[in-house]
């Protein structure tokens, strides 16, 4: 049976009667302690009670597991019972009268209540605005550019939904704004429209380009990115990082791949959106496309959830940048594949060719056969090291046997290793048979026994996976414990609310990581005067089914915070500083690594703007800098 959708007055009301001291004592034995009730654990094994319900916070906590929350959560852990099932349950438990709600109405409630929906609304509208100007006559050139230059037929253009924005100022913005009443915050939000310097108004971010939508895996468009028709840049305008969505956890084209990838049991990835979109049309529909950056761990995983073999092709450009590119895709999932977790094959196109202009001179069979014949990952780092290599030179013969060594030490499967150590000694003994012997005893003893290697392995960072077991980030990077920390006064010191978010707007602040971002945008939706702040936003998790684990440490107190809480003013400013800190060195970067990429005499534009910003970063980085391990000291101080 379908559970009907509760109506949130029922929520609520459940809430208020089912007290959680009652609902806890019918499963755990609690005793009196102060305030608070104790009792075991019921969630992890324990001898001495660790595991503590508040009766005037409604929420229960367990210092030895980091469960916690509130009646609902409670039950739903311990049966494994979904939200709507315990609600009904305890309704029926507390009578509470159960209200539900019609499709209609939970939709229009659901749009009125959740950011993220009026997101996705307005952005899929602005794709079909999108569309829809690239087949009026301002569109035209951007049309013939996809069929001329692209030779994309309009069953493609109309596959991946491809558009174009008018070139001028505010054409969205009216089009969603006046004609659709679209609040003009949800498109600024959506990354849509920016607010002018001068004068009040917005304009359009997107103009003149043609268009070409992100979507999520479920095919929910979550961003743009534009190509200019001309030689404008940047080539490739992107949406911002919003609510919606994040560079370096979206891939392009996934929703249309998602189906080849399994049937095929292989993974294609490319670095551009048209080389995704050429590989499709061509009948390849296993690419998907990296969006540029470098691939990340946590794409990788995205993409593996599709095959089961768990075979993946990184067919990057050839040129340096792709090679580079390429270097730091393996570096990232290095971890998996050498344990065997991946298998990754890496796909070079001849003559530096990319997959779209391969494709332009080549059949979809010769791409296929290439695709075939990639090398595995380890045989193509080889060859990387010893490309342009003259082993007869003692310096060159040193250097490739240390990247040898470096590369095989970390192979954790003995037959590979055996294997690899094999091939190596071949090529260190330039076809002199009676040398192997003596290069495979070096190479052997050159590297260390696999047990090193686990253990460092094991050093980095894993993603802990069961709610109820996971901790503050143990060794997160001070970005994240800054983050955490600014999001943990804010709960707790109602006081400093108004405050945080002054700071927050006024600095323009982000929070890099998704889950923190989500609860902040779940907080801005919160009335700052509210007071049971902390269960009203677990409810929202619960009722969204968004992952509590990753914040749900946030939620609560241990003894040493209850002591500290009341320096908070200063905390708040060293938190603050240090994500202001480590946005301006991300930035920094960024704009190093544009800088160094552009070629002065071709494009020196492109390479003074990014000089240019290069050295205003810069100077930001070094004021910020000052105050630094001030900051640094008491935001991990206060990260126990
Ligand atoms: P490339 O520069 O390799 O371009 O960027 P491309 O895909 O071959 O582009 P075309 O064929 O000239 O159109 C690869 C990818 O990097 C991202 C885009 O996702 C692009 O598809 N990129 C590139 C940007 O986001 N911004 C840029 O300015 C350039
Ligand atoms: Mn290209």
């Amino acid at each position: 049976m379908q559970i009907p959708r509760l109506h949130p007055d029922t929520i609520e009301e459940v809430k208020l009667r089912a007290d959680i001291v009652d609902v806890v004592s019918e499963y755990v034995v609690l005793r009196k302690r102060g305030k608070d009730f104790v009792g075991l654990c019921p969630f992890h094994d324990e001898k001495s009670p660790s595991f503590t319900v508040s009766q005037t916070k409604q929420m229960y906590y367990c210092f030895g597991c980091q469960a916690g929350g509130n009646a609902i959560k409670f039950v739903m852990e311990l049966g494994k019972r979904s939200f709507a099932d315990v609600v009904l349950d305890l309704a029926r438990r507390y009578q509470v009268p159960v209200q539900t709600l019609e499709p209609e109405q939970r939709q229009e409630l659901q749009r009125q209540l959740s950011l993220r929906g009026q997101l996705y609304e307005v952005l899929a509208t602005s794709a079909q605005f999108y569309q829809h100007a690239l087949r009026q006559s301002q569109g035209q050139k951007a049309h013939q550019y996809l069929q001329s230059n692209r030779k994309l037929k309009e069953e493609t253009i109309q596959q991946f939904g491809l558009g174009y924005a008018p070139a001028s100022w505010e054409t969205l913005y009216r089009y969603l704004v006046e004609d659709k009443h679209y609040p003009a915050q949800i498109l600024e939000k959506a990354g849509l429209i920016k607010p002018r310097k001068e004068g009040g108004g917005y304009y359009d971010v997107f103009r003149d380009r043609l268009m070409i939508p992100i979507r999520d895996v479920q095919g929910r468009v979550i961003a743009f990115g534009g190509r200019t028709l001309t030689d404008e840049q940047p080539k490739y305008l992107n949406s911002p990082e919003t609510e919606l969505f994040s560079k370096g956890k979206t891939l392009f084209a996934l929703d249309q791949a998602k189906g080849g990838i399994s049937q095929i049991d292989q993974a294609v990835v490319v670095e551009g959106y048209f080389d995704a979109i050429a590989l499709h049309a061509a009948g390849i529909n296993n690419a998907v496309a990296s969006l540029g950056t470098a691939l990340s761990l946590e794409q990788v995983r995205l993409i593996l959830r599709y095959t089961e073999s768990k075979q993946l092709v990184l067919n990057f450009d050839a040129d340096k940048a792709g090679t580079n590119a390429t270097e730091r895709a393996i570096g990232e999932i290095a971890e998996l594949a050498y344990k065997g977790e991946v298998q990754l094959k890496i796909l070079n196109l001849p003559d530096g060719k990319d997959a779209d202009e391969y494709l332009h001179s080549h059949t979809p069979e010769d791409y296929g056969e290439l695709l075939k014949n990639a090398p595995l990952w380890l045989d193509w780092q080889i060859q990387q090291i010893i490309q342009d290599r003259d082993l007869k030179q003692a310096t060159d013969f040193q250097q490739v046997s240390q990247q040898v060594v470096k590369l095989l030490k970390n192979i954790n499967n003995i037959d590979t290793r055996d294997y690899y150590i094999d091939q190596c000694a071949e090529i260190l003994s330039f076809g002199d048979d009676r040398l192997k012997p003596l290069r495979v005893e070096n190479l052997l003893t050159q590297i260390a026994p696999v047990a090193t290697y686990r253990k460092s392995m094991s050093l980095r960072k894993q993603q802990p996976i069961n709610v109820n077991q996971r901790n503050a980030p143990a060794e997160g990077s001070l970005l994240e414990l800054a983050e955490a920390l600014l999001l943990r006064i804010y709960l707790h010191c109602p006081e400093r609310r108004q405050a945080i978010i002054d700071e927050v707007e006024e600095r323009d602040l982000q929070f890099s990581l998704s889950h923190h971002r989500f609860l902040w945008q779940e907080i801005l939706n919160t009335a700052v005067e509210q007071v049971d702040l902390i269960s009203t936003l677990e409810n929202i998790y619960l009722e969204l089914s968004e992952d509590l684990g990753l914040v749900s440490y946030l939620f609560h107190l241990n003894e040493k915070w209850k002591i500290e809480i009341p320096r908070t003013a200063q905390v708040v400013q060293a938190a603050i500083a240090c994500i202001e800190l480590v946005m301006s060195e991300k930035r920094y970067r960024h704009f190093e690594e544009q800088w160094i990429q552009t070629d002065k005499k071709s494009e020196p534009e492109r390479y003074e703007y990014y000089g240019n910003a290069l050295q205003a970063e810069k100077r930001r980085y070094h004021k910020l800098n000052e105050q630094r391990s001030f900051s640094i000291e008491e935001v991990q101080r206060f990260s126990d």
